[in-house]
């Protein structure tokens, strides 16, 4: 069964008194457990994309359904609570919260979602998940003292602190050294395999692509190829 299905998306911004699609017409069904990336040029839609099929925002026409609901139809007071409790995000921009140290941006989705009989399992969690990307060091750090591949882990042991059914990540190794780079995406296969999580991920890389199970490539906001690492078939 689709974790995930979008089902003929588009996304139209009107700028001036024209209207430009940006994604045009999509349809993607995303089993759950699996690991996809989404690759495609700078401006063919990716972030867009993944902000529509994670349910921050909403698209022009298409319906996209989470199991067997259209977050389409969900107003934003019962959206909010799902994103927080099934979906993981890393952003391009981090968006840590300035005034919370390291340790507490991981722990900010935790203390939305439960009460605080539970947050000792979480700081816990917490304490775990930076470790494994080698930040306990930072953990007291606020985001103005850390650097941009910090920024980039802490932001995903935050996506990842809720134990999500979906992982959104957009650029997540970006800013990171290859060693940086290769423990997030260690965590995240972790994960995948831990908990049968689902990972839709946008990366340039080819060596991350690698580690897919699919590989969906968008042009001009249209999906042009659909294909599992090491097959190339054209979708027309
Ligand atoms: N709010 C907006 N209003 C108008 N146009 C927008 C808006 N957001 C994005 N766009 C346009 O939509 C297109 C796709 O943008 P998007 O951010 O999804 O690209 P991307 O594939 O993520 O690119 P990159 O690899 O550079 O991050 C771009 O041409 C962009 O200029
Ligand atoms: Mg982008």
């Amino acid at each position: 069964m689709n974790i995930l299905e979008a089902r003929d998306i588009t996304k139209t911004y009107v700028i001036g008194e024209t209207g430009v699609p940006v994604i045009d017409k999509v349809s993607l069904g995303i089993p759950e457990g699996q690991f996809a990336v989404i690759q495609g040029r700078s401006g063919s839609g990716k972030t867009t994309l993944l902000t529509l099929l994670s349910g921050l925002d909403k698209p022009t026409s298409g319906t996209i359904f989470i199991k067997d609901k259209d977050i389409t139809l969900l107003k934003e007071d019962a959206l909010a609570p799902l994103r927080n409790e099934f979906f993981g995000f890393v952003f391009q921009s981090f968006h840590l919260v300035p005034s919370l140290t390291a340790l507490e941006n991981v722990m900010f989705p935790a203390e939305l979602k439960n009460s605080s009989k539970n947050m000792k399992d979480a700081l816990h969690r917490a304490e775990s998940l930076l470790k494994r990307v080698d930040l306990t060091k930072r953990a007291g750090n606020y985001p103005h003292q850390l650097s941009g591949g910090e920024k980039q882990r802490v932001a995903i042991c935050r996506a990842l602190i809720n134990n999500p059914r979906i992982i959104f990540a957009d650029e997540p190794t970006g800013n990171l050294d290859s060693v940086s780079g290769e423990a997030i995406l260690n965590l995240l296969t972790d994960i995948q395999e831990e908990y049968r999580a689902t990972i839709v991920l946008v990366t340039h890389s080819i060596e991350v692509a690698g580690l897919a199970d699919r590989i969906v490539t968008l042009e001009d906001g249209r999906v042009i190829e659909d294909r599992s690492p090491g097959t190339a078939e054209k979708k027309n």
